[in-house]
């Protein structure tokens, strides 16, 4: 099994990045012989996509030349893809979100086709957080036209006490090991 991991927060130390963390303790414990690779998007270089349609009308592939390149090469040998990102303004990072557009340069059915999805979110609103509900709806939309499995959800309040914190991190783990 390939894991293709995508970090969205700006900050590479942050809770984010704890939740993705745990999350891949647990895929390691469960899984033997797992390939992983993380991709940390705030130290890429990944430019908007411009809408030219060259991916679909042209040479049927991404004619920007930057850090998306290695990163449509992950997405193809991926079986899994895990999307971790802190909620901005009840929405995913702009990290993220212009990581995705650029998926749209892909083949569908073969990139993605079969393949899972895990969404790792942080907040630092209250539980149930709205913004959360509101990624995790656009990405179980997103599954759906790519056929793909929305295999799970987890998402963390920054705010809480660190007991809370550390219980759900400890569901973080045991969700990678389900996985
Ligand atoms: C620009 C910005 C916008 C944010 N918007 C929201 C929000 O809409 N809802 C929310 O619950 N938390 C919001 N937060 C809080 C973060 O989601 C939260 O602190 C998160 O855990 C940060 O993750 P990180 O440590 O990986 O950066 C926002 C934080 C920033 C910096």
């Amino acid at each position: 099994m390939r894991v293709f991991s995508v970090l969205a927060s700006p900050r590479i130390k942050g809770n984010t990045s704890v939740v993705l963390k745990r999350f891949l303790e647990g895929v390691r414990e469960n899984h033997s012989g797992v390939e992983e690779y993380t991709a940390i998007l705030h130290e890429k270089s990944i430019k908007p996509c411009m809408a030219c349609d060259n991916c679909k009308t042209g040479p049927k592939v991404c004619v920007i030349s930057d850090d998306m390149q290695q990163l449509y090469r992950e997405v193809e040998a991926a079986d899994v893809i895990v999307l971790a990102t802190p909620i901005y303004w009840w929405n995913m990072t702009a990290q993220l979100k212009t990581f995705v557009d650029r998926l749209y340069a892909m083949d569908f059915e073969k990139s993605f086709k079969g393949k899972r999805m895990v969404l790792l979110m942080t907040y630092g609103g209250e539980d149930p957080n709205s913004g959360a509900e509101i990624v995790e709806k656009s990405f179980r939309e997103i599954c759906e036209f790519l056929s793909m499995e929305f295999a799970c959800k987890f998402g963390l309040c920054s705010e809480n006490p660190i007991e809370i914190r550390e219980r759900a991190l400890e569901e973080a783990y045991s969700l990678g090991r389900k996985l």
